[in-house]
């Protein structure tokens, strides 16, 4: 009798395993993933940070209590909240092709280097609808500089790469800023 009843808890056990692992499986692999095919691509366009006027497109949202490194137009341990356009050429009146919305922390002691945390999107052409997300480190004041490409969405899914810098306009008065931006990635 009770090697019956110790059988049947067994049984019961056993099935709610299996049933377990029939329902619980939250990942699964792609046997197509082999097939994606990766393709690599350039995009060329220029970043327009503006701080002043009455319509910024960066706006102050976090600062310390007392502002360190205020010789510079962004002191240490600001924060940024962005809406950048992103234009074909370098002029303020070129086409806009895309906005970069997130945000940039100055986040270096003596000199003036930021972080940023930000979402290129594209409205127009190929890649309306797609974006790349860059996190990364940019030492604004070195000429060329290089930040790092770490995703994207749309056309641009898994993309990974770096976009190469160069500041073409730069008021150390008031911060604004037109950068260049070279990006290469690979994505499929
Ligand atoms: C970009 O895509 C949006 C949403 O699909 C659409 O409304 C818009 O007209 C497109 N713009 C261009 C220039 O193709
Ligand atoms: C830089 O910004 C200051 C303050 O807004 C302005 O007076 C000056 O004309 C600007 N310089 C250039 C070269 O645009």
């Amino acid at each position: 009798m009770e090697g019956r009843l110790l059988f049947l808890c067994a049984m019961v056990l056993c099935i709610s395993i299996t049933a377990m692992s029939v329902h619980c499986e939250y990942h699964k692999e792609n046997p197509h993933h082999g097939h994606m095919k990766e393709k690599k691509t350039h995009l060329h366009f220029y970043l327009h940070d503006i701080l002043s006027g009455k319509k910024p497109s960066a706006i102050m949202v976090a600062h310390t209590k007392t502002l360190i490194g205020i010789n510079f137009a962004t002191p240490f341990g600001t924060v940024y909240a962005i809406d950048d356009p992103l234009t074909e050429g370098p002029e303020p009146t070129s086409k806009v092709i895309g906005n970069a919305q997130g945000l940039y922390v100055s986040s270096a002691q003596d000199i003036l280097s930021l972080v940023m945390y930000v979402d290129f999107a594209f409205t127009t052409g190929k890649y309306n609808g797609s974006s790349l997300s860059v996190f990364s480190r940019n030492p604004v004041m070195e000429g060329d500089r290089e930040i790092a490409v770490v995703g994207g969405r749309g056309k641009f899914r898994m993309a990974r790469g770096f976009a190469e810098l160069k500041t073409t306009y730069f008021n150390t008065t008031n911060g604004d800023a037109i950068i260049e931006y070279k990006v290469t990635i690979l994505h499929y």
